[in-house]
């Protein structure tokens, strides 16, 4: 199902490339945040774009504007199909951002993260930020899309009231989904994912792909937690 994307939030490579093997049929494209990456680094992304996978590269940039722009071009060479920016960054480091991206072969999708979902508005208030939470979100992702960027990050419970503010054309990443199978797992895990949707929900609101973690990646049968998730989605969709 290609608006799935499950996180390899693991920290090896066989592991990684194991569980891509098993869910290459029922997932779009896998995410690598920092974690993966430091640990084995570019040769991971390599090996599942070798494989033929979608690697959603979450890194996350914010830097000044010439070196995310040169970062992102290091994240094309390597064959990233999709890849983060903090849009806290600045309307010129988002615009550097996606003109690198456009000056390459197979330009990657670039997507902008709001707010991190750890943070609430006391932290907000203590690196400066006036605005209530919500309100901060929208501004950063209408930043984003302003500057040109193909999209946001977002929590599921954020994606109906940023649609709405947005419009249809801008992708919205969602992670935070929990459903079926997947929830009993990640509950039993000692969950952190606080404001969720099921998958079917998040869509219905206007996600453009889903990012699952733990709910597929711990799971007894990871594969199998997948499916659940993907026969929750038709259930959805067939009733709506
Ligand atoms: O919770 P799950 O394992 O499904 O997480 C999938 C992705 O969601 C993670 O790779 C991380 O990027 C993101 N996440 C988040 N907020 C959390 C926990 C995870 O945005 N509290």
């Amino acid at each position: 199902m290609d608006q799935l994307l499950v996180a390899l939030d693991v920290d090896n490579r066989d592991r990684a490339l194991q569980l891509a093997d098993q869910l290459r049929d029922v997932a779009g494209g896998f995410k690598i945040g920092s974690r993966l990456f430091t640990s084995e680094g570019p040769a991971l992304v390599s090996a599942l774009v070798e494989r033929g996978d979608h690697v959603f590269l979450d890194l996350k940039y914010h830097d000044i504007p010439t070196v995310v722009a040169q970062a992102v071009l290091a994240a094309a060479r390597l064959g990233a199909w999709m890849l983060t920016v903090h849009a806290a960054g600045g309307r010129s480091m988002l615009e550097a951002a996606a003109d690198a991206a456009r000056r390459t072969d197979h330009t990657p999708l670039i997507v902008g993260v709001t707010v991190l979902t750890s943070l609430d508005s006391t932290d907000l208030a203590a690196v400066g930020v006036r605005r209530e939470l919500p309100a901060q979100v929208e501004a950063l992702a209408e930043l984003a899309t302003t500057a040109g960027l193909d999209g946001i990050v977002a929590s599921p419970r954020e994606v109906t009231r940023l649609r709405k503010k947005l419009g249809s054309e801008p992708l919205i990443v969602a992670p935070g989904i929990r459903d079926g199978a997947g929830a009993e797992s990640s509950a039993s895990g000692g969950d952190d994912q606080a404001r969720t949707l099921s998958a079917g929900e998040a869509l219905a609101a206007g996600a453009s792909y889903l990012v699952v973690g733990r709910p597929i990646i711990s799971a007894q049968d990871p594969p199998e937690a997948a499916r659940a998730i993907v026969r929750g989605l038709e259930k959805t969709a067939s009733k709506s």
